[in-house]
């Protein structure tokens, strides 16, 4: 099949997504298919239209990637693409909205608040940031409720680091998400369709140098440690991969995605987000669990592009 994979956009992922595109586009061709890499820009509907290409991979991460707007244009086009549709991908998106769809799924979350930049200049800082405290008590990750790869996310230890986390924060994105940090294992569960039903493969366990998967955690070669499977018990890793499955059903998400999770000392897993457009990078975990369930990364790719074609 002739492939048209879309990587870049202007999203602050847009590097991510370009090594994400540059990684598959090698891959597929690998795989026998025809690729072609295209930007999203004022050409993409021509290009649609061409009667050239037979199936789309949007590999866009962030907003209008994630966020399903890109996708609305492949469905009105009405050309075929790998991944979710565009309703799913906008409840995914956001993390506030995701973190309420899987307590409906019954899977545990962290506590979390939801807070507009506008809330500070109304309420005052000093209010705002001390009921956060009250509300969850710390350590905290502070992180944008839309966003990817860390960027404007850190952890936060004590109230006196809470100003600075909520600046970078916002950096990044008009609404902050505020969650109680869990401490336990941080792992990251692939979910593959390719055409038998959603497959959980061997979870990833992230040990970054730092301490904290940051964006050079995620994308400096070396700067992280990981193990897959994950150093888990059998039961713990029976329970990642099920959380995983029911996030992708609840999203309803289709083909692929890659679910992040904490595993607590009790084995609990407890939900941090899910990806519509999972990293694909050289350092990035989708193609780590791939590689550690024994199969090709060339061969799944290729299947994935078979069944949007579908
Ligand atoms: N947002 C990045 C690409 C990831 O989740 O892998
Ligand atoms: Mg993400």
């Amino acid at each position: 099949p002739r492939v048209l994979i879309l990587a870049g956009g202007l999203s602050h992922e847009r590097e991510v997504s370009l090594r994400s595109g540059r990684r598959v586009a090698e891959a597929l061709r690998e795989a026998g298919c025809q690729v072609t890499v295209t930007d999203v820009d004022d050409q993409l509907l021509d290009t649609l239209r061409s009667g050239q290409i037979d199936v789309v991979w949007p590999l866009l991460h962030g907003v209008s990637g994630e966020d399903g707007a890109v996708r609305d244009v492949l469905e009105l086009v009405g050309v075929p693409y790998v991944g979710s549709a565009p309703a799913a991908c906008r409840l995914s998106w956001d993390k506030s909205v995701a973190k309420g769809i899987v307590q409906e799924a019954k899977l545990a979350t962290p506590r979390f608040v939801a807070l507009p930049h506008g809330i500070f200049r109304e309420l005052g800082a000093n209010r705002v940031l001390g009921s956060i405290v009250e509300k969850l008590g710390l350590p905290l990750v502070v992180k944008p409720a839309r966003g990817g790869s860390a960027l404007g996310a850190s952890a936060v230890r004590d109230t006196a680091g809470l100003p600075r986390a909520m600046v970078d924060c916002f950096a990044y994105g008009d609404v902050a998400m505020v969650e109680q940090r869990v401490s336990g294992v941080e792992v990251a569960v692939t979910v593959l369709d390719t055409g038998s039903g959603p497959v959980a493969l061997p979870p990833v366990e992230i040990v970054p140098d730092s301490g904290f998967y940051d964006y050079d955690a995620r994308y400096i070669a070396g700067a992280s440690e990981f193990f897959c499977p994950a150093r888990l018990s059998a039961p713990a890793l029976e329970a990642v991969k099920a959380a995983a499955l029911t996030a992708h059903n609840a999203f309803g998400l289709r083909h692929v995605s890659r679910t992040d999770l904490i595993v607590d000392e009790s084995g609990e897993p407890w939900f941090l987000e899910v990806n519509v457009a999972p990293g694909m990078t050289e350092t990035s975990l989708l193609p780590l669990s791939i590689e550690a369930a024994g199969l090709s990364a060339p061969t799944v790719y290729r299947q994935l592009v078979e069944r949007a074609l579908v």
